[in-house]
C-alpha cells in the first residue's frame, strides 16, 4: 500500500474501531459446533500422533466438542508447544502465570491450558485482546467466541479473557505468548486496525519489561521476513533471543509456515 492508501484505510479503520470499542455490542452465547473427525487425518502416522496428543494432554473432550478448523488449530498449537517443551523445561519454574497477547477469539485457549497444565502448575492464564468487539460475518464478536471456549474450559478462577490494550497491563507473568503480533503495517491495516495502534517496538519492550525472571516470551511470525523484522526490533531494544526456526505440523498446514522465536529472561 502506498502512503495515501494507508492513511485512507487507517482513517476508515479508526472510525470503525472506535465505534465497536465504545458500543461493545455482543450478540450473545456462541454454541461450539462439534464435527465428526474420523476421516480428518487419513494418514496412519498422523492419526497415531493425534491419539498420542489426545492422551498426553487429556484432550479427548475437545476432540468431541470442537469444529474441524478449531480442532486442527488446537492440535497445531499443542504440537508447537510440545516441540518447544525441551527448551521451556530447562528455563521455566513449576508454577506459571501465563499471558497471551492479541488472543483474537482465544480459539487456542484449550491447547494452551491443557499443554501447560500437563507439565506445570497453571496459576493463571489470561488472554488479552485490543479488538475484542470485532465482528465476524455471522454477527458474533471475538468476545462472544472467547466466552464459549472459557465456558467449556470451566476454570473461571484461572482462565480469563479481557478486552484490553496490552500496553495497559501492569501485572507480571512468567510466560507470554505472542502468536502473530503485527510487526509490519499492512497486515494490521488489512485486519481492520488504525495505524495509531501499530507500536511493535513498544509492544515487544512492554512484553519483556513485564516478564519475570525466570520467564519466557514465545513469539511466532508468519514467514521468515516477518521474523527478521521481529529480530531487528529485539536487537534494537537490546533483548537477546533464540531463533527456533520454522515450525510445521501434520495437523495444520499454513500456506506460510510460522517461524518461532524465544526470549528468555
Ligand atoms: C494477527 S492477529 C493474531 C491473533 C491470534 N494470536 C492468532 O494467532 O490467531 C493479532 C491480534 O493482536 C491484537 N492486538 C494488536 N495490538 C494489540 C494490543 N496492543 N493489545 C492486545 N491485542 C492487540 C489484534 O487485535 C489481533 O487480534
Amino acid at each position: 500500500m502506498n502512503d495515501w492508501t494507508k492513511r485512507l484505510v487507517s482513517g476508515w479503520n479508526a472510525l470503525r474501531f472506535a465505534l465497536r470499542s465504545r458500543l461493545r455490542i455482543r450478540l450473545g452465547r456462541v454454541r461450539l459446533k462439534p464435527a465428526p473427525k474420523d476421516r480428518l487425518y487419513p494418514d496412519i502416522a498422523t492419526k497415531r500422533q493425534e491419539r498420542e496428543l489426545l492422551t498426553a494432554y487429556d484432550f479427548q473432550r475437545w476432540h468431541e466438542l470442537l469444529g474441524l478448523n478449531d480442532y486442527r488449530l488446537n492440535l497445531y498449537h499443542l504440537d508447537l508447544l510440545r516441540w518447544l517443551q525441551p527448551v521451556l523445561a530447562q528455563h521455566l519454574p513449576r508454577v506459571l502465570r501465563i499471558v497471551d497477547v492479541g488472543s483474537r477469539t482465544f480459539y487456542y485457549a484449550p491447547a494452551l491450558f491443557h499443554f501447560f497444565r500437563r507439565h506445570y502448575q497453571v496459576e493463571s492464564l489470561l488472554g488479552i485482546e485490543l479488538d475484542a468487539y470485532r465482528r465476524y460475518p455471522n454477527g458474533f464478536t471475538a468476545y462472544d467466541y472467547a466466552q464459549a471456549y472459557l465456558r467449556e474450559l470451566g476454570e473461571s478462577g484461572i482462565i480469563r479473557y479481557e478486552a484490553l490494550d496490552f500496553m495497559q497491563v501492569t501485572a507480571s507473568y512468567n510466560v507470554c505468548t505472542l502468536f502473530l503480533p503485527f510487526v509490519t503495517q499492512d497486515p494490521l491495516l488489512h485486519w481492520g486496525l488504525p495505524l495509531g495502534t501499530f507500536q511493535p517496538a513498544r509492544l515487544i519492550a512492554h512484553a519483556f519489561d513485564q516478564l519475570e525472571q525466570p520467564g519466557v516470551l514465545i513469539v511466532t511470525n508468519k514467514g521468515p521476513e516477518e521474523q527478521q523484522t521481529l529480530h531487528r526490533l529485539l536487537r534494537e531494544a537490546g533483548i537477546p533471543f533464540a531463533d527456533q526456526g520454522p515450525f510445521t505440523s501434520a495437523f495444520y498446514a499454513y500456506d506460510i509456515p510460522r517461524y518461532v522465536t524465544l526470549v528468555m529472561k
